[in-house]
């Protein structure tokens, strides 16, 4: 693992999108992915920056969501969806050649088929960017999760139920989540793990430093042969 650490959020932001960039120029069919939620809010912007610039073309390259909570929708606050399609994919002057954005709403098990079939069409994913839930999640890799598995409807954790009213307050009460599988994310050419705020500092600490264990999803990037974890002072505060 290389690790990255940066003065805040924006550095953290700003040198995440920089990477990425580099990935879409060194390899322009690239197929990328970006987690959702608050951690990649800023690294989104300024990949959309980028492109609108004109510093990087994603024309011909792929993009495919991560996650998303079974039975949100696309439209619906707090989705997975609408942060792809509001932060990043409908702020992009040009588009992807293609995305492929996980509907909630629809047949999950269909959803999850779908997904392994564009990951497998045009993968393995060439960069994953990757948010650490408070439980060390990856997506919605809950604990226990296998290592083995691509996409797949899983349970959510307690933790994860904690934490999700931020995203969509009480108006929603999803009991599982669909999610890329460890085995896509480990098979991919290089993963940032991105992490803010000093409350990702324990758990980033266990994920970087402590054993690989299911129990932290997150740990098994210690194995990934190309991964960098760019956190910010905060969160990188116990390593
Ligand atoms: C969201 C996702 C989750 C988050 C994680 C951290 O698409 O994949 O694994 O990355 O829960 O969430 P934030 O960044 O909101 O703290």
């Amino acid at each position: 693992m290389k690790l990255i650490i940066c003065e805040n959020y924006e550095e953290m932001s700003r040198t995440a999108a920089r990477i990425a960039a580099e990935t879409l120029l060194r390899k322009p069919d690239a197929l990328l992915s970006f987690a959702g939620g608050e951690t990649p809010l800023g690294f989104v912007h300024r990949f959309a920056d980028m492109v609108n610039s004109g510093q990087i073309d994603p024309s011909r390259a792929y993009y495919v969501s991560l996650d998303e909570w079974a039975g949100l929708s696309r439209e619906d606050e707090g989705s997975c969806g609408l942060f792809n399609q509001k932060e990043l994919l409908g702020r992009m002057r040009i588009p992807f050649l293609q995305a492929h954005v996980i509907n909630g709403a629809a047949d999950i098990e269909e959803e999850c088929r779908s997904l392994d079939g564009f990951i497998a069409a045009h993968g393995p994913l060439t960069l994953s960017v990757l948010g650490i839930g408070m439980n060390g999640h990856l997506g919605f890799n809950e604990e226990g999760v296998r290592f083995d598995l691509n996409a797949h409807v899983i349970p959510l954790s307690e933790t994860t139920k904690r934490v999700m009213p931020k995203y969509f307050g009480e108006k929603f009460h999803p009991e599982y989540g669909i999610s890329q599988g460890i085995r896509q994310i480990m098979a991919a050419e290089t993963v940032l793990l991105l992490a803010s705020g000093e409350h990702k500092a324990n758990i980033l600490r266990e994920a970087v430093r402590g054993d690989v264990t299911n129990q932290v999803p997150a740990s098994i990037l210690q194995t990934h042969p190309s991964c960098v974890v760019v956190a910010d002072k905060a969160a990188a505060a116990m390593l």
